[in-house]
């Protein structure tokens, strides 16, 4: 049995073979439409999410299983002291797969260790969230036709952001990626990160704080949110939030070609008129997170690509 922590928790090659199930998905959505006949996956959100849990819910029923879960801590027994592990013990009775969210780094990790059923980790804290990590890659692979010699600039939260340090250590296996990392002082990419998986690979990498000098290089922006929620004070939130807003003028200065990606939410950092350009494909990212969710799904309930799981 697997679970999903980390997007290395996958080989380069199995990814691969995830991401042309993904896009076959796509392309033949019938085929799959009962591939999980009476399978039933749980969503254990103890933070909120709107795509994430959503699609999540979507990709199994696309795939002709059932859902069941909880949506908040309020709403389980974490609310009477319950931990979980026990919950997700309990959950393996109900469900034959399940993605959980926690505000804690190594909850999914916590969970999985007593589970009886493949557990995936939806976002843990600060800390990873590899299901995103995967629509970025097949949204990457699919509008640009590669994950290599790329330059990719992250920009925004990049030391609380958790789809940032997912993405980084998916793409440092990749040849010729560039990144460049664009944030306020204050919110740079945690030292772990920058010296343990950049530096330790001898992965090109340069820090910059001005949005507007990155543009013209990069292939990928990649923005995210200020996590006003991982924020200690109020203070120092409501002081970098605006820090970064990607506006029409910005995206004079980048390549016509260059695609925009975001995890969404989106709070100001993104105005409203660059929805519009045709490099903006944040919205069909979170298109491409069904696909990859269902191929997900298939991938560890062992799915053998003629009956159902
Ligand atoms: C992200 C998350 O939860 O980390 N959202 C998502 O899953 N699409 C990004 C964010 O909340 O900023």
């Amino acid at each position: 049995m697997r679970h999903l922590m980390s997007p290395l928790d996958l080989s380069v090659g199995e990814l691969d073979n995830l991401l042309d199930l993904a896009n076959d998905i796509e392309n033949h959505p019938q085929k799959y439409a009962h591939a999980c006949d009476g399978r039933k996956l749980a969503t254990c959100f103890y933070e909120p999410s709107t795509r994430t849990r959503l699609s999540f819910e979507a990709a199994m029923l696309n795939l002709g299983g059932s859902v069941l879960g909880f949506s908040s801590a309020d709403s389980s027994s974490a609310a009477k002291g319950e931990s979980v592990s026990d919950t997700m013990r309990v959950i393996s009775c109900y469900a034959d797969i399940a993605a959980i969210r926690h505000p804690k780094e190594g909850a999914a990790l916590v969970a999985s260790q007593k589970s009886l059923i493949p557990v995936i980790n939806a976002g843990d804290g600060g800390h990873q969230h590899p299901t995103q990590t995967l629509t970025d890659l097949l949204t990457i692979r699919t509008l640009k036709g590669r994950l290599d010699n790329i330059t990719i600039g992250l920009c925004g939260d990049l030391k609380f952001g958790r789809t940032v340090h997912s993405l980084i250590n998916a793409l440092i296996r990749y040849s010729n990626v560039t990144f460049v990392l664009i944030s306020p002082d204050e919110l740079r990419v945690p030292d772990y990160i920058r010296e343990d998986v950049l530096e330790k690979n001898d992965v090109p990498y340069e820090e910059l704080e001005r949005l507007e000098l990155a543009m013209p290089k990069l292939d990928i922006l990649y923005m995210t949110r200020v996590q006003k929620e991982r924020f200690f004070n109020e203070e120092d939130y409501i002081r970098m939030k605006d820090f970064y807003i990607l506006n029409k003028e910005k995206m004079e200065l980048a390549k016509p070609d260059m695609l925009v990606l975001h995890p969404l939410p989106r709070v100001n950092e993104i105005s409203v008129d660059v929805d519009d350009d045709p490099r903006a494909a944040y919205f069909k990212q979170a298109q491409y997170g069904v696909y990859v969710r269902m191929a997900l799904i298939l991938t560890l309930l062992k799915w053998k690509g003629d009956t159902t799981c």
